[in-house]
């Protein structure tokens, strides 16, 4: 029993630290890391730091640190095995259990036959730049006609192939390379039986994996013949998929990192021109549009991507749909747009280092505002066309993860197209609305949908969790997304038999017998539908508010079931791994219950105490008293963690 090396690989390279620690520890952003509180040891003040980028935690308390893999051995004492299973299941990756079969080690072998072969390649098109009077003569001076640096030509250990139409194969096949892989790696191709190359007379840019192997070729004409293809590129085969490959990512992921941003080009010479005017977070899509595999490549280091387009607005409009879906990833996109004629390879050769900065600093534009002003210069005041990129932009923000950054968006867009905010908040809500009963059929589902599941998120928009508005917020949360879910809980702590009671129903029931109360009037508002709910023994369910009469109902609840979860601290510090969905949502209840109850009672007690000081009866005080010892017993049952005795009914 093993699991492939292959599998392995696939394993680590998917995992995500932050998302594998982020199931145990609440961890927020903090410069390129992320920091929380040691599950290792016991403290008040994080000092546990993920580096995403590095893929590796470290607690500066008590000196515990590895990488995903050594987390979940420490801290679920798994064996190494089991830890990878436990990744595998996590990322849907199949891992093979049994013994391997002749056909997987060679497929295995395989791969590792292909890396070898485009390392040998590499080395073959190097050598030949360098040290062939053909590789000088035509390839380095075209480079330095380019003036393209010699370091750079070394990083990016650009090469040369020969004219000669079956050098490389011939060369190859001599030193013992086997035809089978020189054809799946495309470097040769067959005709007639016999191999010839793919690549003749062009500049050579080996393409690299994240990790620096080499996977695939781009190759260059010399100079402008139209009657040839500029570029020839490798085939896809089983080392090189090109969906999943930004050229450049091996020397840019460093730098990405550093400025926490990533800039996006079309070619491999604007690349190349970057890097040397010392921009070296710059990665190309090498002509396509972004893939969903590319941009999560992308955020392991940042998630902010740049892409510098070269000037013409229609290639720019044409590309927005593409953008779009990178925004729905949760990234945020700014546009540079160079002068006319002008890629981002050519600017560069033609301007200082600190010029080139400064242009892109200086025009660097948020998508969404690039977008809106784009398209608002096209509708000149005709009412059908503004209508129509209402929709448009709207569509675009309604598409950000996180429902803060939607109505900062929503604001400035606001301004620019100089409408009101309310207009835009309900045509957003509208979308949300339906994609909302696109993503959920019926409200009364059996399981929670993954979408939903919580799993805490580095939320940047932390509203101060000790806020009565935050707790109360929490509770309607909770009844929107939950309320009619079951769950089985004993009526009290002594108990044996477990009831099966409705969250909504525990929700109302935990609160009225506190006696305690809403402020915020919209969240007092839902909650009293709740109230007469319970008393008509049937509940409103999600989509009634979603879609409530009144607007101010139906915006806060669309936001609240789209803005992801914000788990406090205290939960998961005594957090353990919680098997089933019941589990995690019994816990996540009683937790949301019990601190909304706790801040409320505090919030209760301080004002009792401030009416003491201030009172001057004494018969008003000893009434205070009385109340403020009924208030401190509820307190500490509720600190104990215990919820009041539960009805049936
Ligand atoms: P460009 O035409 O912008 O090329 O195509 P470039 O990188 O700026 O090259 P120079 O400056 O003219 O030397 C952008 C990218 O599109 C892909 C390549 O990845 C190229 O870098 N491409 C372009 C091809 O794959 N094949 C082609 O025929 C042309
Ligand atoms: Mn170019």
């Amino acid at each position: 029993m093993m699991i492939p090396h292959d599998t392995i690989d696939n394993i680590l390279t998917t995992t995500r630290i932050e998302e594998v620690i982020g199931d145990y520890v609440t961890l927020r952003r903090r410069g390129v890391n992320l920091l929380g509180l040691c599950p290792f040891h016991n403290e008040k003040t994080p000092s546990f730091t993920v580096s995403p980028a590095k893929g590796i935690y470290k607690c500066f308390g008590c000196g515990k640190a590895g990488n995903a893999v050594n987390f979940l051995m420490e801290h679920e004492h798994f064996s190494y095995p089991e830890a990878l299973k436990y990744l595998a299941k996590k990322y849907n990756i199949e891992v093979e259990e049994e013994e391997q079969t002749p056909e997987q080690l060679q497929e295995l072998n395989e791969k590792e036959s292909l890396y070898n072969l485009n390392l040998f390649a590499q080395q073959f098109f190097t050598k030949t730049l360098h040290e062939t009077e053909e590789g000088k003569a035509i390839g380095l001076s075209y480079l330095r006609e380019r003036s393209i640096r010699e370091d750079l030509i070394h990083k990016f250990q650009l090469g040369f192939s020969p004219e000669k139409w079956d050098a490389f194969s011939d060369y190859a096949s001599h030193q013992g390379y086997k035809k089978e892989f020189l054809l799946k790696t495309g470097l040769s191709l067959e005709k007639e039986s016999r191999l010839y190359d793919r690549f003749h007379a062009r500049i050579i840019f080996p393409i690299h994996s994240v990790s620096g192997r080499v996977i695939g070729f781009g190759g260059r004409i010399l100079g402008q013949d139209k009657s040839r293809p500029k570029y020839v590129n490798s085939p896809e085969s089983e080392i090189y998929n090109k969906s999943k490959t930004l050229y450049g990512i091996y020397f840019a992921k460093t730098a990405i990192i550093a400025k926490d941003n990533c800039f996006l080009v079309e070619g491999y010479t604007d690349v190349i021109s970057l890097y040397q005017s010392g921009i070296e977070n710059v990665v190309a899509s090498s002509g396509t549009s972004l893939t969903h595999d590319q941009v999560r490549m992308i955020q392991r280091y940042t998630s902010q991507i740049t892409i510098l387009y070269d000037g013409d607005t229609a290639g720019i409009k044409a590309s927005f749909r593409g953008i779009d879906m990178i925004v729905e990833q949760g990234m945020n996109v700014k546009i540079v747009l160079f002068p006319d004629g002008e890629d981002p390879d050519s600017f560069s050769r033609k301007h200082h280092p600190v010029e080139v900065e400064k242009f892109i600093t200086g025009n660097s534009v948020n998508f969404i505002l690039f977008k809106t002003k784009l398209l608002l210069a096209e509708t000149q005041n005709d009412p059908i066309k503004k209508a129509a990129l209402i929709k448009e932009i709207v569509n675009t923000i309604a598409l950000i993860p996180d429902g803060i950054t939607r109505s900062l968006y929503i604001r400035e867009c606001s301004a620019l197209m100089t409408i009101s905010e309310m207009v835009l908040m309900n045509e957003m809500n509208k979308i949300l609305r339906t994609r909302f009963k696109k993503e959920i059929p019926s409200a009364d589902q059996e399981s929670i949908p993954a979408s939903e599941t919580f799993t805490p998120t580095d939320t940047q928009q932390t509203l101060d969790s000790d806020s009565a508005e935050f707790q109360e917020k929490e509770i309607i949360r909770l009844l929107l997304l939950y309320g009619h879910e079951t769950i089985h809980i004993k009526k009290t702590p002594d108990d044996t038999e477990e009831i099966q009671v409705m969250v909504a129903d525990l929700v109302v029931h935990e609160i009225l017998s506190d006696e305690l109360q809403f402020e915020e009037p919209c969240f007092k508002r839902i909650f009293q539908e709740y109230i007469t709910g319970n008393e008509n023994d049937s509940f409103p369910d999600r989509s009634w508010f979603l879609s409530h009469r009144d607007q101010e109902v139906s915006n806060m609840a669309v936001n609240l079931v789209f803005s992801p979860y914000e788990l406090s601290q205290n939960w998961l510090k005594n957090n353990i791994m919680v098997e089933t969905e019941e589990k995690r949502l019994k816990m996540h209840v009683k937790h949301t219950i019990l601190s909304f109850k706790s801040k409320k009672i505090d919030k209760m007690m301080a004002d009792l105490q401030k009416q003491l000081l201030s009172s001057s009866s004494e018969e008003e005080q000893k009434e205070l008293m009385k109340s403020l010892q009924k208030l401190k017993k509820q307190s500490i049952r509720i600190n104990n963690q215990e919820l009041g005795r539960i009805i049936t009914r």
